[in-house]
């Protein structure tokens, strides 16, 4: 790929991911756009910025033209808990746009598409632990049931097309830079920040909770790798399993007090409970450490430590 554009650049992966991109391609190579009105001035600063509503396909066309596009990176989409409050926007967004992705790309012929899935692929009658590559998708979110059928479309046009599509199952991303913008896994990300902030959280899942999640060093990485990798040597294209830990909300809470002591959490769980209740507890990813040579570096004791270091230096400068 020459020219990459990034669409949903401002959220809470693209905001840290279209900077590393840029690193490897170039800052001038990666255009950054989002429907946000408010991007961060990192991603407005290093490279060119241009606001672009997926849903947009002439405009999706002119910045295509304008700057020579044959790349993109889809990370527009509505979350899962943002998704169950308006089903038919996360529909629109997350398939309609898709849509408008891989036609744009197809039609210009572009060397390849990265477009994200999610552990929210997965649902009850998949099986809850070491979840396989190849499984049961019947999600019972709006949110998941785009992500299957976008990983059939990514596929579709592999096949049919002999387009370029790859994309990862991420757990749930873990950050400190841009908070994540309403799934179900934000309180794995919200309990660091109240910890350093208020040392107490109240959080929206039981305590027995246990999800898959990556911390976001993880998941450059791996989006990185992937869409580096060799097409000709990939078996799977959008729908690759990646896991890096898996915890109790009890399991976090406990390595977040070997640096804060006193750290107190209640629980009072809301709707976001049976969503999590209908994702995996933990992933098989060995096709992808088969077939492009994936392994995460860090663990939950790894990442807690510098999650709080991060968060810590923020609050004393006043920036949370
Ligand atoms: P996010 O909600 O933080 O960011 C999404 C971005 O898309 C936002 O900046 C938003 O303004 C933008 N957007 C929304 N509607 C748009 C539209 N109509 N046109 C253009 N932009 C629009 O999400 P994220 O966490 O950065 O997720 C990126 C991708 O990764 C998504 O496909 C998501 O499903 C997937 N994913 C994320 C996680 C996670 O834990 N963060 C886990 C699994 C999968
Ligand atoms: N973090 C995402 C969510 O909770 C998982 O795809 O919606």
């Amino acid at each position: 790929m020459k020219r990459i554009l990034v669409i949903g650049s401002a959220g809470q992966i693209g905001s840290e991911l279209t900077l590393e991109i840029r690193k490897i391609w170039g800052n001038e190579n990666v255009i950054a756009s989002d429907v946000c009105s408010n991007p961060s001035q990192k991603l407005q600063e290093s490279g060119p910025y241009e606001s672009l509503n997926i849903l947009d396909r002439p405009r999706m066309e002119e910045i295509v033209r304008h700057y020579a596009i044959d790349g993109i990176v889809n990370l527009a989409a509505i979350l899962s808990a943002n998704g169950e409050k308006n089903p038919l926007k996360a529909w629109d967004v997350n398939m309609n746009g898709l849509i408008n992705v891989l036609e744009c790309a197809r039609e210009h012929k572009m060397s390849q598409v990265l477009t994200p899935s999610s552990i929210a692929a997965f649902g009850p009658g998949t099986p809850l632990n070491n979840t396989p590559q190849e499984t049961v998708l019947r999600p019972t979110t709006m949110y998941g049931v785009t992500k299957v059928a976008g990983e059939l479309l990514g596929n579709y046009y592999v096949q049919k097309f002999g387009l370029d599509v790859r994309g990862l199952r991420y757990p749930g991303i873990i950050s400190n830079e841009t908070l994540p913008g309403g799934g179900t896994t934000d309180y794995a990300v919200a309990i660091y920040y109240d910890a350093v902030k208020y040392g107490k959280y109240t959080c929206f899942v039981r305590e027995d909770t246990m999800l898959p999640m990556m911390y976001m060093p993880d998941c450059l990485k791996a989006t990185l790798d992937l869409m580096q990798a060799d097409f000709s040597k990939l078996k799977h294209h959008g729908d690759f399993n990646v896991a890096a830990m898996s915890f109790t909300v009890k399991e976090q809470a406990d390595s977040i007090r070997k640096y804060i002591p006193g750290f107190e959490v209640t629980y009072e769980p809301d709707y976001r409970q049976a969503i999590a209740d209908s994702w995996p507890r933990s992933i098989d990813d060995s096709a992808a450490r088969e077939e492009w040579g994936w392994k995460p570096a860090y663990d939950l004791d790894a990442m807690t430590q510098d999650m709080l270091k991060v968060l810590k230096a923020k609050h004393a400068k006043g920036l949370i």
